[in-house]
């Protein structure tokens, strides 16, 4: 049997463990949502999170374990999210895997949260060749890369704002959809007119690949402030009343066609974007990976766009796009092999680049 890793990942709402064997067999992927517990505020709150962390921390690494059909003394080593990410989440997985891999005598890796949405991509493509570009689309970010030969990556453009997944969040909010957005606002999008809005599409001078999506949020409270409706107030700490009184909810309609106006604008730039810098960098494959790339329009559009310069467009299966620990065990997997292994001071890192 080849070398069994545990991955561990608590940068932000989810509370993950797998274990994986060699590099692509996923013998186990558990993952607690926290969703729910953080929807009446229709965003994270940092301290909500870290506490629910620490609930189900200890629960999902044995369910992860269990699940994998073995017990902890067959691990090889174990893998864990140092950054980027909210610190108090972060502080969580950091310090189990450091008391884990103490407990154990078992080599422990730190891994870079945004080299876990890549290598989620090679879990499921694992013959996907360098180079190629990789867009890794979340909550978190929105980051254009040359992966130039494996492993090594080269940061060709990032948003100058929100992240993509962040601007449909907010988006959801404002057009009273529940948290997390992107899931709803593509459901109800399904109805709309991806048309009936020109939502800006922000291009930066001299040849950037960069994003900016906060401009289109607040097009989209203008637009509805223009035809009589209130956006929801910000709500932004549990100890406040909660949840709050909404105003009045618009046509659906009109939250139709404007979610799906939304959506064609992200996707428009995200595509725009990835094929540019393809072309630049000279890449045939293009790497659409991170929880944004669950959306189908995206998808679909990208691959439909690419394929006129010959580029082929790969993502991930939706449960390894959204946060998951199968993706940090894989990127672990590649650090355990090189022989690397941190030490007990080990920490975690809110603002960690990937280079
Ligand atoms: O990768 P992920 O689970 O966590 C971060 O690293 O941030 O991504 C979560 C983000 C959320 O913002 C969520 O709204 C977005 O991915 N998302 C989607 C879809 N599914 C999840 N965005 C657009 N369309 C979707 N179907
Ligand atoms: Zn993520």
């Amino acid at each position: 049997m080849a070398d069994l890793i545990l991955g561990i990942e608590t940068s932000c709402d989810e509370t993950a463990a797998a274990v994986l064997e060699g590099r692509e067999k996923i013998r186990s992927n558990i993952v607690a949502s926290q969703a729910k517990l953080h929807a009446p505020y229709g965003g994270i709150v940092p301290e909500v999170a870290s506490r629910r962390h620490l609930e189900m921390i200890g629960p999902v690494i044995r369910l992860a374990v269990q699940e994998a059909g073995i017990h902890f003394s067959d691990l090889a080593g174990l893998a864990v999210t140092v950054g980027p990410g909210l610190v108090g989440s972060l502080l969580v997985g950091v310090s189990a895997a450091k008391a884990l891999a103490y407990t154990l005598g078992k080599p422990l890796v730190a891994v870079n949260h945004i080299e876990g949405h890549l290598a989620a991509g090679l879990l499921d493509h694992p013959h996907l060749e360098c180079p190629y570009v990789a867009l890794v689309a979340s909550g978190g970010h929105t980051h254009l890369y040359d992966a130039e030969t494996p492993g090594k990556y080269r940061l060709l453009g990032c948003t100058r704002d929100d992240a993509a997944g962040e601007a449909f969040d907010k988006v959801a909010k404002i057009l009273g959809l529940p948290y997390p957005g992107g899931p709803h606002i593509e459901q109800v999008a399904s109805t709309g007119d991806p048309r009936a809005v020109p939502f800006p599409r922000p291009i930066f001078g001299h040849g950037s690949l960069d994003f900016s999506f906060s401009g289109l949020k607040t097009a989209v409270i203008h637009y509805l402030e223009a035809r009589g409706y209130r956006a929801p107030r910000r709500r932004s700490a549990p100890m406040a009343r909660a949840p709050y009184p909404e105003p009045s909810p618009p046509d659906p309609q009109l939250v139709a066609d404007i979610a799906a106006s939304f959506q064609q604008a992200v996707v428009d730039v995200l595509t725009r974007n990835a094929i540019k810098a393809a072309k630049r960098v000279k890449a045939t494959r293009i790497l659409l990976t991170g929880g944004v790339a669950c959306n189908q329009s995206l998808r679909h559009h990208l691959a439909r766009r690419a394929i006129r310069d010959g580029i082929e467009v790969y993502w991930p299966r939706p449960e390894l796009c959204t946060d998951n620990a199968a993706m940090i065990a894989a990127a672990g997997s590649v650090r355990l092999g090189r022989g690397e292994a941190a030490h007990l001071d080990l920490n975690a890192s809110a603002n960690l680049p990937l280079c």
